[in-house]
C-alpha cells in the first residue's frame, strides 16, 4: 500500500474572555499568588461564561480558526477526532456536538471522541494520521477541548487543585501530503493503568451498583471531584516526558539539537523547566503559555502550537516535538516536520 504522509496545515485556538487571576483564587480560598507562581508558574486562566461558551462550540470556534490559517472550508472536513475529558454532555461525546455545530454539508461525517486527558490530543492526532496514511481520509479535524471551571471546588480541601486548572480549545487540521520526509515523522503512546487513581474523578461512574451511581452523600464528599496525589503526578510526569521524547529522536534519528521547538502539555511550569534543564536546551526551545492559561488538560498542546504559530515560533521545515503525560497514567509524543 502506497502510505501517505500526514501534515498540520492549520492550527486555532478559542479561550473564554473571562480571566480569573491568583488575587481572584485568593479571595475564595485560602491560597496565594506566590504560592501558585512559586509551584505551578502560573498567574492567570480563563474560566467560561456558560451563557456563551460550551466544550463544543468553543472547539468548533477554534477549528475555524484553524481552517481560515490553512484557508480550507468546513466541508472540506472528512473527520472529527475530539479529545475531551469533559464533555458537554455524558453522552453522546462532543465530537458530534461540534459537527451539528459548525453546520457542514456534508452531515453524516464520523466523529470519535477521545478521553486519554492531558495526552489526549496526541493520542486523538495519532489516530486522525493513522487514518490518513491509509487513504481512509484527507483532511481530519483534531481538536481538544476543556472546561474545567464548573467542576472544580474552590475551598481550602480542594486549592491544589482548583488554582491548576482552566478552560480552552485548540484545533489542529490535518491533511494527507506525499511529500516525504514532511508532516508528523511518528507518534509514540503508552498507558500505565496502575496509577489510574492517582489521577481521577470516581463518579459518578458504573462502577457503582444499581441505584448508587449518585448518591446525596457524594454531592458533599469528594469522590465527584478530581482527586490528584500531585507528588506522584509530578514524580512520574518528569521520567516519562523525558523518556518519549527520547523515543520520538531516537525512531526518526534526530538529536535534541535538530528539535526547533518543544511544545509540552502545560501541566506546570517547573515540568517544561525540568525538561529544558534536563535536555540542556537554551532559553525558549521549550514553549510556554500555562501563566496565562493554567493546566487545560486535553486543550493546552492546541492552544500551546496555535499561539506558538502566531507568534513565528513554527515556521515551514521546523522540527516540532510535542510530549504529554497525565491521567491514565497516559503519554505521548510527536515529532513534526512542519
Ligand atoms: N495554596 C497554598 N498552599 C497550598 C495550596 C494552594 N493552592 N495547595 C497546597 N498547598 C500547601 C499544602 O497544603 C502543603 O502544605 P503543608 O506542607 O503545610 O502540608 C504545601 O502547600 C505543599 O503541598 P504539596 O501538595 O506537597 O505541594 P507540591 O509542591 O507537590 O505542589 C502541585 C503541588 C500540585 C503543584 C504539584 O504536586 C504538581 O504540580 N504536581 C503535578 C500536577 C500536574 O501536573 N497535574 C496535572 C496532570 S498532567
Amino acid at each position: 500500500m502506497n502510505m501517505m504522509n500526514s501534515r498540520i496545515v492549520g492550527v486555532g485556538h478559542y479561550v473564554p474572555e473571562k480571566v480569573v487571576t491568583n488575587h481572584d483564587l485568593e479571595k475564595m480560598m485560602d491560597t496565594n499568588d506566590e504560592w501558585i507562581v512559586e509551584r505551578t508558574g502560573i498567574k492567570e486562566r480563563r474560566f467560561i461564561d456558560h451563557t456563551k461558551d460550551t466544550c463544543s462550540n468553543m472547539a468548533s470556534k477554534a477549528t475555524k480558526m484553524a481552517l481560515e490559517r490553512a484557508k480550507l472550508d468546513i466541508n472540506d472536513i472528512d473527520l472529527i477526532v475530539f479529545a475531551t475529558i469533559t464533555p458537554d454532555y455524558m453522552f453522546p461525546g462532543s465530537g458530534v456536538l461540534m459537527q451539528r455545530e459548525l453546520g457542514l454539508d456534508k452531515k453524516t461525517i464520523p466523529a470519535i471522541d477521545i478521553r486519554n486527558a492531558c495526552s489526549g490530543f496526541i493520542y486523538a492526532l495519532s489516530i486522525a494520521d493513522q487514518f490518513i496514511k491509509t487513504g481512509m481520509y484527507k483532511t481530519v479535524a483534531v481538536v481538544g477541548a476543556e472546561i474545567q471551571s464548573t467542576a472544580l471546588e474552590f475551598s481550602d480541601r480542594q486549592r491544589h487543585i482548583s488554582v491548576i486548572f482552566g478552560d480552552g480549545a485548540g484545533a489542529a487540521i490535518l491533511q494527507a501530503t506525499d511529500e516525504a520526509g514532511k508532516g508528523i515523522l511518528s507518534t509514540h503512546m503508552h498507558a500505565d493503568g496502575t496509577f489510574a487513581e492517582e489521577l481521577y474523578v470516581k463518579d459518578p461512574g458504573s462502577s457503582r451498583k444499581q441505584g448508587e451511581r449518585l448518591t446525596k452523600e457524594m454531592l458533599e464528599g469528594l469522590s465527584i471531584k478530581a482527586h490528584m496525589n500531585g507528588n506522584v503526578v509530578f514524580k512520574h510526569a518528569v521520567v516519562r516526558f523525558m523518556e518519549v521524547i527520547q523515543e520520538a529522536l531516537v525512531a526518526n534519528k534526530k538529536s535534541k539539537e535538530d528539535v526547533d521547538l518543544i511544545i509540552p502539555h502545560q501541566a506546570n511550569l517547573r515540568i517544561s523547566n525540568f525538561i529544558q534543564q534536563k535536555l540542556q536546551l537554551e532559553e525558549g526551545k521549550v514553549y510556554n503559555n500555562i501563566q496565562k492559561y493554567g493546566n487545560t488538560t486535553g486543550a493546552s498542546i492546541p492552544i500551546a502550537m496555535s499561539e506558538a504559530w502566531a507568534e513565528g515560533k513554527i515556521k515551514e521545515n521546523d522540527i516540532i516535538c510535542l510530549a504529554a503525560f497525565g491521567s491514565g497514567f497516559t503519554w505521548a509524543s510527536a515529532l513534526i516536520k512542519w
